[in-house]
């Protein structure tokens, strides 16, 4: 596995949680991101065109790190690989896909919501985790109480982040990063609001750099 994936959340800061309707919007969606100063991206899997969103982005905007969502089986794993995401995310963690995870081409990151979740993940071998649904679990201090015990564990909490709130998640030592749906937002993407979508990018760039 040749990418490090803490590092790149902790340069990402911000991750954007994107579902695309049409595969059309997928590249401009891409640069409008980068426009605003954001290089990676959550392409989730809820809707159909996704994984073809993934294989666009990959082959048309090399710039941007392009990362699968809602990726919740090992056969979805595999093909967000074979589409060119350069990572994958789950909502959660099922013992099949923490067993993919291991031969996987690339970066699997494993949601959690419990202090069990996080050790079953860690005796997987992975140490970077998605939390969520962040805000509902307790938010920066659900980080700050996991970080005393369990304290090789990263993660990428989502699920309530937004502008106003990133900043007390991303305080916490063992956060690398935040992401979001408010940053592109489904109607802004079906509306084709680029510029909308770039200067929300630039405001969570420039609010939330290191
Ligand atoms: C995710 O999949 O990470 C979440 O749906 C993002 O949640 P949000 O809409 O509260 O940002």
């Amino acid at each position: 596995m040749s990418l490090d994936i803490q590092d790149l959340f902790r340069r990402a800061r911000v991750l954007p949680v994107v579902s695309i309707e049409s595969v059309n919007d997928a590249v401009p969606l891409a640069k409008a991101l980068l426009a605003g100063g954001l290089n990676a991206i959550e392409v989730t899997l809820r809707t159909t065109a996704g994984l073809a969103c993934i294989e666009a982005i990959a082959a048309v905007v090399p710039d941007m790190a392009v990362g699968a969502g809602t990726v919740l089986s090992p056969a979805d794993l595999r093909a967000v690989a074979a589409a060119g995401a350069q990572f994958a995310l789950s909502p959660g963690a099922t013992p099949e896909l923490l067993v993919a995870a291991r031969t996987s081409p690339i970066p699997f990151v494993p949601g959690v919501a419990s202090a069990s979740e996080v050790m079953a993940v860690l005796a997987a071998g992975l140490t970077t985790m998605k939390l969520f649904p962040a805000a509902i679990l307790g938010g920066p201090a659900w980080l700050k109480a996991l970080h005393g015990p369990l304290g090789q564990a990263m993660f990428c909490p989502t699920g309530g982040v937004s502008l106003d709130n990133a900043h007390a998640y991303l305080a916490e030592p063992n956060v690398l990063c935040v992401g979001g749906t408010w940053i592109a937002p489904s109607d802004l993407i079906a509306a084709g609001d680029w510029p909308a979508i770039t200067a929300r990018a630039a405001a969570a760039a420039s609010a939330l750099s290191a």
